[in-house]
């Protein structure tokens, strides 16, 4: 890809993220509806559909040849088509949008044939833009971020994006949750995946751990904790994949195989798919 393309996609994707940031800040202020998706625990509310459609006009305002995979309208059918595809969630951490109205975020990821270009996830209340380029490291406002703390998995600070309901206990995320609390030093759960895995970009937290997340949770935070150095893939060691629901595990490298081997351990009850 050209160095100028890179930059617009850039230029663009960190203005989506602001101004979808904004929109939600702002609509949080007013009345708005919110429906269950699967169940009471699935939330959507007109906000998220509004932000998306917001992003989507945005995005094919400049480039009407891209594809977009977006939460809210899984925009484009076959999006495999598109050499160069968006991947977003309008609001990351809905259930914290209607019920704290902190702790939520905007991902926005572009891809390249399947290869991560650019990443930004924007966290409203606190006015934080985590982003990154591909090989052009990975950024908070305009701090440079680096994984580089020594630190073995005794003396992490974990985190894994539990939904504590029956969905969590289907597929076994408390059994390896509970395994983990008492290894490592502390576990946190912040309800919002892509701000958690920013987070472990920036040295906030070590580790992150979800055994089910969705294309456009990870997206974006991922090409972020990888161009901080640190190390993303799925639970059982294999490359994330772009488009699909996968399993992630996001962390400093330095206890990486560490955590892969105990989550292998006969005792931890990981899946043996993604
Ligand atoms: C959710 C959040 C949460 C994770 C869920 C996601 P949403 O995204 O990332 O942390 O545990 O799996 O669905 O629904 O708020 O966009
Ligand atoms: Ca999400
Ligand atoms: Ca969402």
């Amino acid at each position: 890809m050209q160095a100028s393309t890179l930059a617009a996609l850039k230029e663009l994707a960190l203005q989506c993220a602001r101004s979808a940031g904004e929109l939600s800040l702002k609509r949080m202020k007013e009345p708005f509806t919110v429906e269950y998706k699967t169940s009471a625990s699935d939330l959507v509310t007109a906000v998220d559909k509004e932000v998306e459609n917001h992003v989507i006009q945005m995005i094919l305002a400049r480039f009407p040849d891209h594809g977009i995979l977006g939460e809210e309208s899984a925009h484009v059918e076959d999006y495999k088509q598109y050499d160069t595809l968006w991947v977003i969630d309008p609001i990351d951490g809905t259930t914290n949008f209607v019920h704290q109205q902190i702790n939520f975020s905007v991902s926005i990821a572009v891809y390249h044939k399947g290869e991560g270009m650019v990443g930004a996830v924007y966290d409203p209340s606190r006015d934080e833009l985590f982003y990154a380029v591909k090989g052009e490291g990975a950024f908070l406002n305009d701090r440079p971020l680096q994984v580089n703390r020594e630190v073995s998995l005794e003396q992490a600070l974990l985190c894994t994006s539990v939904f504590w309901n029956k969905r969590a206990e289907q597929i076994g995320i408390d059994l390896i949750v509970k395994k983990l609390a008492g290894k490592v030093r502390g576990m946190r759960l912040l309800g919002s995946a892509a701000l958690e895995m920013a987070y472990v970009a920036a040295g906030r937290l070590d580790g992150y751990v979800s055994m089910q997340l969705n294309a456009w949770d990870f997206g974006a935070a991922r090409i972020i904790v990888e161009e901080a150095g640190g190390r993303v893939t799925t639970m059982t060691g294999t490359p994330l994949p772009y488009d699909q629901k996968s399993s992630v595990m996001a962390c400093n490298p330095t206890f990486y195989e560490e955590l892969q081997q105990f989550l292998k351990s006969e005792h931890t009850d990981v899946p043996s798919q993604n």
